[in-house]
């Protein structure tokens, strides 16, 4: 089905209008109309070929709300008319079975999917704008939150106060955890606490961070770019992890191993998360009516909304409204 996208043709074009083949549903296939697509960070470290091995054209977008337009007849879990979310199985950049072609993700019309990889989402149809983004923000500080088991009596930090970050504080507050927030934007204390956060540190500031010595039993570290991460590790109490989940274009310097090894201190990574603690993940946040915050942008204002994500500048998360990319040039 020939479907519209936006693209970019090269790590330096801005994005176009374009159009894609999307495949025929197969048997245990839904096809979905796009409603809306959340901008994740990831996106334009790919679309820009920040990260090695971009193939362009490249369709981005893997935070995918839609309506379920068909369904193969082997598919049991999904009817016509159902509200859900495409999961990240290489949404856009991966290999397809095809030969030569790569995968488009959500910066457009139509997505066929198999029905493996399709979520349930039971918030108010309200909600849907705001739901997109539970699908990469939401799973990515989800995963490790649970894995690091976040929740009462624990006291948790949440680095970078961006697309991951504010979830990341949300979903550790709705846990139950004592939550803190570091930021490097003194211009989001306020909003960091509105977020759940009990406590808002300004990173840059060592007094600030000083005053959490050895006092954190997880930290989730969320920042897109290089920095040093001694002074979280510093944070740390006896066994305690700081995970992260940011891919910066260039490596972080390395830590001082002394920072580990005094107080047993560990430093891990996470991937996204499972379909199946997805699927727990949006019912915790339906129940509880947790969604993110989001700034809504027609598709031709995609590479401005780069441009102010590069600079912080996003409360929290851009999702892009696909009826607008019908009238896009
Ligand atoms: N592991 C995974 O599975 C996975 C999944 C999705 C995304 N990611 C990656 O996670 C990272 C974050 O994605 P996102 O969509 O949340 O990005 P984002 O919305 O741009 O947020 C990143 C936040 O990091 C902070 N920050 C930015 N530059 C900084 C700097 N130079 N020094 C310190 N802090 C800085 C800012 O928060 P403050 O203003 O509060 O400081 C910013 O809002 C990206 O690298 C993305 O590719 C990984
Ligand atoms: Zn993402």
């Amino acid at each position: 089905m020939r479907t519209k996208a936006y693209a970019a043709q090269a790590a330096t074009t801005p994005f176009a209008p374009f159009e894609i083949d999307r495949r025929a549903p197969g048997q245990s296939d839904v096809a979905i109309d796009i409603l809306f697509c959340g901008v994740c960070h990831s996106d334009l470290h790919t679309a820009r070929g920040e990260w090695p091995g971009t193939r362009y054209p490249c369709v981005p977008g893997h935070e995918i709300v839609g309506r379920v337009a068909a369904v193969g007849g082997d598919v049991t879990k999904f009817r016509v008319g159902q509200y859900c979310e495409h999961g990240f199985v290489a949404t856009y950049n991966g290999a397809t079975t095809g030969v030569g072609e790569n995968t488009y993700g959500g910066y457009s019309a139509h997505i066929v999917v198999d029905e493996r990889f399709v979520l349930k989402v039971s918030h108010a149809e309200t909600d849907l704008a705001a739901v997109a983004p539970l699908l990469c923000a939401g799973i990515t500080t989800w995963s490790p939150l649970r894995k690091w088991g976040a929740g009462p009596g624990k006291k948790v930090g949440v680095v970078g106060i961006g697309g991951l970050g504010h979830m990341g504080v949300k979903l550790s507050h709705a846990l139950g955890a004592h939550t803190a927030a570091f930021t490097t934007s003194p211009g989001k204390v306020a909003a960091a606490r509105a977020l759940g956060a009990d406590e808002v540190i300004v990173s840059k500031n060592p007094d600030e961070m000083a005053a959490h010595a050895n006092s954190f039993d997880f930290i989730l570290n969320t920042v897109a770019a290089p920095h040093d991460l001694d002074p979280f590790i510093a944070l740390l109490k006896r066994d305690g992890t700081m995970t992260v989940v940011g891919v910066p274009a260039t490596p972080h310097p390395s830590p001082n191993v002394a920072g580990l090894i005094f107080g047993r201190r560990s430093l891990a990574g996470s991937l996204i998360g499972g379909i199946a603690e997805t699927q727990e993940m949006l019912d915790f946040c339906a129940e509880r009516g947790l969604v993110a915050d989001v700034e809504m942008i027609a598709m031709r204002e995609i590479d401005r909304a780069y441009g102010r994500m590069l600079k912080s500048d996003v409360k929290y998360r851009f999702v892009i409204d696909m009826a607008t990319l019908q009238n896009a040039a």
